[in-house]
């Protein structure tokens, strides 16, 4: 007999990390971990399995199929967004071909299953663009539908994906003689700016949040690369994990829209220096713009409206901007750092 497991794809990212750690310790629960890198040591003792390769590998992909009966895809495993601006080609490969692949791998487990396969998909806030400065601070929150015009090869994949997914889901094959009833459950959740104790992002705009932090508490001097009134929503890595969990077990029939805005506190880079220096009085913060990601972050908008979860799922972060920082971030880091 196949094993029912939960795929996980991105395992050694920021997300999942959180994501793994959390998952295994509910019951009867298997996790299958795919990255491109060698497993992190740590994640290992909650793994199931574990498969080094790379979602392009459409080999690996249907001998996974094969193996296990998969319950849940969380396709965690991206290129971000300023890393994507120096090969958009590569990102666009990563990013959407890859999810074309394990959208695909979700369809052919569900026919053979016989039942939908949850497809769990991280978006983002940047999906939206406006078009700078003046309206981002004039439109303030917004909705899901609104100001998605992109100006990242990132925002265009993560956009264009969440459209692939829907799409999977409601109306795959809709022409086709033998189009069969069962469809996969796709599930999306457009995340803010993310900030863990544990790890620091690679390659995105909003790295500027968690690297100030982190840097504080190694004593290093940090160059921030935008302004310090820019403003952006935020979320520390629990509740980002949480926000994943509750949307994986809402019933179906709550779900009154396949994409989500999540969403928690919305600081200044200098509020967020300001909550820094609370902790770490000696930490040091120049201002040293770079023009073209600080573009990227004035096309982000300064707030999101994430009622529709809240009224949905009961979605609510725990913490916010004075308990994300004292409660998580500022213990979890001075102890990460003082072991080391
Ligand atoms: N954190 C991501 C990035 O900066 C946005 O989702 O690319």
């Amino acid at each position: 007999m196949r094993k029912e497991v939960v795929l996980i794809t991105g395992a050694n990212g920021e997300i999942g990390h959180g994501l793994i750690t959390h998952l295994s310790a509910l019951n009867n629960i298997q996790i299958v971990a795919l990255d491109v890198q060698p497993l992190d040591d740590e994640l290992k003792p909650y793994c199931h399995r574990f498969i080094q390769g790379d979602i392009l590998d459409q080999m690996l992909l249907g001998r996974l199929v094969v193996e296990y009966e998969i319950r849940t895809i969380y396709h965690l495993a991206s290129i971000l967004s300023t890393k994507a601006e120096y090969n958009p080609e590569t990102a666009h490969r990563v990013n959407v071909e890859g999810t074309m692949n394990l959208l695909r791998l979700a369809v052919e487990q569900s026919q053979w299953q016989g039942k939908s396969v949850k497809f769990i998909y991280p978006s983002s806030i940047a999906t939206y663009g406006v078009s700078g400065l003046e309206e981002k601070k004039r439109v303030g929150k917004v909705h899901e539908d609104q100001y998605l015009e992109p100006i990242t090869m990132y925002g265009c994949n993560k956009l264009y994906c969440e459209h692939l997914g829907r799409y999977y889901a409601r109306h795959y094959r809709q022409l086709a003689a033998d189009s069969s009833s069962t469809t996969i459950d796709f599930r999306c959740i457009r995340f803010p700016g993310l900030i863990s104790a544990f790890t620091i992002p690679t390659g995105g705009t909003s790295d500027y949040a968690p690297e100030m932090i982190h840097y504080a508490a190694q004593n290093i001097p940090y160059n921030c690369f935008v302004r310090q009134d820019t403003r952006l929503p935020f979320m520390v890595m629990p509740d980002a994990v949480k926000s994943l969990l509750k949307l994986w077990e809402a019933p179906r029939e709550a779900l009154t829209q396949s994409i989500y805005n999540v969403t928690s506190f919305n600081p200044t880079a200098d509020e967020i220096f300001q909550q820094v220096k609370k902790y770490f009085p000696e930490a040091i913060n120049n201002c040293v713009v770079d023009e073209s990601r600080q573009k990227i972050v004035d096309s982000w908008p300064e707030d999101i409206d994430d009622s529709a979860a809240r009224k949905d799922w009961d979605w609510k972060p725990d913490y916010d901007f004075e308990r994300g920082f004292n409660d998580y971030l500022f213990p979890n880091i001075e102890k990460e750092y003082n072991q080391s």
